[in-house]
């Protein structure tokens, strides 16, 4: 049985991923942080108790900001292979939190590659990379187009991805870096934009909220599902030889574009519900993201299954059962935070 350790497990796309890999046969190990609340409503579907024969998911404390313990961890796993999807991933938050992010998002892969250089160990590393990179770059992206950060998370992914490329020239590691283009789904975070819009029209549908306040409404993203982009991390690692790959649909929607497709779904008036706070804002954006994965097509033989418009369906209609949940439990005199849909 193949092993595989996940940073980020308990995120969208850990999520995605693990289930994936179960699916495939593989043990999981996944890094969870302690919290004083529980961080693995994403998760819990998949995990057996320990006890239980069949129990394939393993979970154990810590967190990128640790290296000790992560040489450790390598060191009493031995992962055949390590998908690195830990991190501080919200663009708008790096601007808040600058050293923190570098630390986690950017010294995080570093403090993997040592751990993996140290203990010695036989195994293959996948780096969540990111189309954030690319930032003022003119579109479309790929491979070989230069990067441009415009954030602070942009500039600690920009460090990783050569840290990731210097291990593997230096030391011969197979190490990749994904640079994986914006990937949704109904477990999207809830402050990205996506989620954003989708929680509150379905919310505003059945009149438990009255308005959704958003930033910049002309930014432009290439935006896929996030269950067909962990299948081209795994592909990835499947390969010969380590190399790049950018990961995209082609096809890129303004945040305007996106939230009328989501409010005519609904039918509802996009003007009267949406209004621009500016707080949401950044000091810097990213205009227009819109990826070429050619290189991918051909030499993973990866597609994108779930198009735009199957994507805000598939977004809508979780929400909608979550907002229906909601509203019954609000009518019914309990308070709901019931918002996770697996
Ligand atoms: P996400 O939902 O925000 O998940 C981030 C994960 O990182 C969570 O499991 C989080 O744990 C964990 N984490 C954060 N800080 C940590 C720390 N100090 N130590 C250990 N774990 C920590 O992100 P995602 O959308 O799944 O993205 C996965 C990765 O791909 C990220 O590296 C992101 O930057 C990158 N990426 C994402 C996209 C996209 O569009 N989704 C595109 C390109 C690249 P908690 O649950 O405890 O917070
Ligand atoms: N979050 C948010 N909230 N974004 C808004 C809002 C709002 O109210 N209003 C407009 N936007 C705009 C942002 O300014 C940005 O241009 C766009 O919507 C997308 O924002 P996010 O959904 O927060 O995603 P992101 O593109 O900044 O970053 C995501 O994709 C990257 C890959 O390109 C994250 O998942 C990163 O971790 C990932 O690397």
């Amino acid at each position: 049985m193949k092993r595989a350790f996940i940073t980020g497990i308990t995120g969208q796309d850990g999520s995605y991923l693990a289930e994936f890999l179960l699916g495939k046969g593989y043990e999981i190990h996944g890094l969870i942080r302690r919290a004083s609340t529980f961080n693995t409503d994403r998760i819990d579907h998949l995990y057996r108790d320990l006890h239980d024969p069949d129990a394939r998911v393993y979970l154990h404390y810590g967190d990128l900001s640790v290296s000790g313990q992560l040489t450790d961890f390598l060191y009493a796993v031995k992962p055949d292979e390590i998908y690195h999807l830990g991190a501080q991933s919200h663009v708008r938050v790096s601007f808040d939190m600058p050293e923190y992010t570098g630390d986690v998002t950017g010294l995080g892969t570093l403090r993997l590659l040592e751990a993996i250089r140290k203990t010695g160990i036989k195994t293959r590393f996948y780096q969540a990379s990111s189309s954030e990179m690319f930032g003022a770059a003119p579109p479309p992206q790929s491979e070989e187009t230069p990067f441009q950060p415009q954030s602070p998370y942009a500039a600690a992914k920009v460090y990783a991805y050569y840290i990731v490329k210097n291990y593997r020239d230096a030391y011969k590691l197979f190490a990749t870096n994904g640079i994986l283009f914006n990937h949704e789904s109904p477990r999207r975070g809830e402050t990205f934009v996506t989620r954003k819009i989708t929680r509150a029209a379905t919310r505003i549908k059945l009149g438990m909220q009255d308005k959704l306040y958003l930033g910049n409404l002309d930014a432009k993203r290439d935006w896929g599902f996030a269950g067909d982009y962990v299948e081209a991390m795994w592909l990835m690692l499947q390969q010969d030889k380590p190399e790049d790959y950018v990961i995209a649909t082609g096809e890129t929607h303004s945040v305007r574009e996106f939230a009328q497709e989501v409010f005519g779904k609904l039918n509802l008036d996009f003007d009267r519900y949406v209004e621009i706070d500016p707080r949401y804002f950044r000091p810097t954006e990213v205009d227009v993201l819109l990826g070429d994965s050619s290189k991918a097509k051909k030499s993973l033989g990866w597609r994108p299954r779930i198009s735009f418009k199957g994507l805000v369906d598939m977004m809508v209609d979780c929400d909608m059962e979550i907002a229906k949940k909601e509203k019954t439990l609000l009518e019914a005199g309990f308070e709901s935070n019931n918002r996770m849909a697996v």
